[in-house]
């Protein structure tokens, strides 16, 4: 292992923040039993929001952001793992209070590792990350409610970014007619080729209202947006649909009424993907590498490491299409 090694940092002296790239040395990693040499990570909304100042996502600086990332062990004091395995190692405290994926080295608690699933490449895994197991989530929840394709069209909110965008493609798979609800008029084609028949501009699905209930539509929701769009989704939910619920890109604040649930019998499904208990975690990874599989090549956009601050600018103000994985090892 090299001396020194490349990380991307955010640090607070004061009042002075400043985030950019540095040489770091492996004592200046955190604990854990698990050294990774990172190939992989990924440009997810939390990261965007723990490269600011203002972003109240980091908890202790100075610190390496990167919620997600796969690479290879470099080291492993721990028995499940040993040098040379391929593994994933997705949120938990990553990127917020120990140091996580944007960096050539990472040093992870043995307990937050997942080896990498058969039939999956260390790339093909961040491509899929913390946005994958969020949309396995959501979709193992709902369908345990009892959603299936028969019981009408999936609604998918913030359909171009990254969440959204493996949710297209993994509802596809599971042969679901699919909605998306998109702020981006000149990404339609794009939203069709992964797998949707109907496109909402962002005005509709966001629009306020006093009706407490309107037309049942959808049988399903993934929702990265929140706010006024989450409203919406719970006036328009049919008869025993569920709402998955991850998201407050568009606002934090729901406005509702008891109706939809006591008159419609919905569901609103609050869904956590950081502390997913591993047995579960492991569960939806071979799902994800397998029968949830989405169409990896339409959703990637692979950029280099030097590029990631650029990345992070953009996902923070709306603009990102699909996955973004970054290329971490040189
Ligand atoms: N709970 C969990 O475990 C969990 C896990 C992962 C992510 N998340 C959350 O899920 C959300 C999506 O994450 P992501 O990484 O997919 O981010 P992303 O790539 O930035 O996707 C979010 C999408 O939301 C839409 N959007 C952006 N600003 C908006 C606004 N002001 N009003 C309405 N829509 C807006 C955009 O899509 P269009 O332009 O197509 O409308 C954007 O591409 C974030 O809130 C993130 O924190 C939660």
């Amino acid at each position: 292992m090299a001396e020194v090694f490349r990380a991307f940092v955010v640090a607070k002296t004061g009042e002075e923040f400043s985030a950019g790239f540095k040489e770091l040395t492996r004592e200046e990693l955190p604990a854990g039993e698990v050294l990774i040499r990172v190939a992989y990570s990924s440009v997810n909304y939390k990261d965007g929001l723990a490269s600011i100042a203002e972003g109240k996502v980091v908890r202790n600086y100075p610190l390496v952001p990167g919620i997600d990332m796969a690479g290879i062990v470099a080291e492993s004091s721990d028995a499940r793992f040993k040098e040379g395995d391929p593994v994933i190692a997705t949120s938990y405290e990553l990127g917020m209070s120990h140091s996580g994926g944007y960096s050539e080295y990472a040093r992870v608690p043995a307990g937050w590792v997942v080896p990498l699933p058969g039939g999956l490449s260390l790339k093909e895994a961040m491509i899929i990350g913390t946005a994958g197991l969020t949309v396995g989530l959501s979709l193992h929840q709902m369908e345990k409610l009892g959603l299936k394709p028969e019981n009408g069209p999936v609604l998918v909110t913030g359909a171009t970014g990254g969440v959204g965008s493996v949710g297209i493609s993994i509802l596809k798979k599971r042969g679901y007619t699919i909605a998306a609800s998109t702020g981006k008029a000149s990404e339609h084609a794009y939203l069709q080729k992964l797998g949707a028949t109907e496109i909402l501009g962002r005005d509709e699905t966001a629009a306020e209202s006093r009706r407490p209930m309107e037309k049942e539509r959808w049988a399903g929701s993934l929702d990265s947006v929140g706010g006024s769009t989450l409203s919406y989704l719970i006036r328009t939910t049919k008869y025993g649909g569920s709402i998955a619920a991850y998201g407050n890109t568009g606002g934090g604040n729901v406005a509702t009424t008891i109706y939809p649930f006591i008159l419609r019998g919905i569901n609103l499904l609050g869904i956590e993907s950081a502390n997913c208990p591993m047995e579960l975690r492991q569960q939806i990874w071979q799902h994800l590498a397998s029968d949830y599989r989405p169409d990896l090549e339409t959703i990637a956009h692979e950029v280099a490491f030097e590029e990631l601050p650029q990345a992070l600018a953009t996902i923070l103000k709306g603009g990102t299409k699909g996955r973004v994985v970054v290329r971490v090892e040189r």
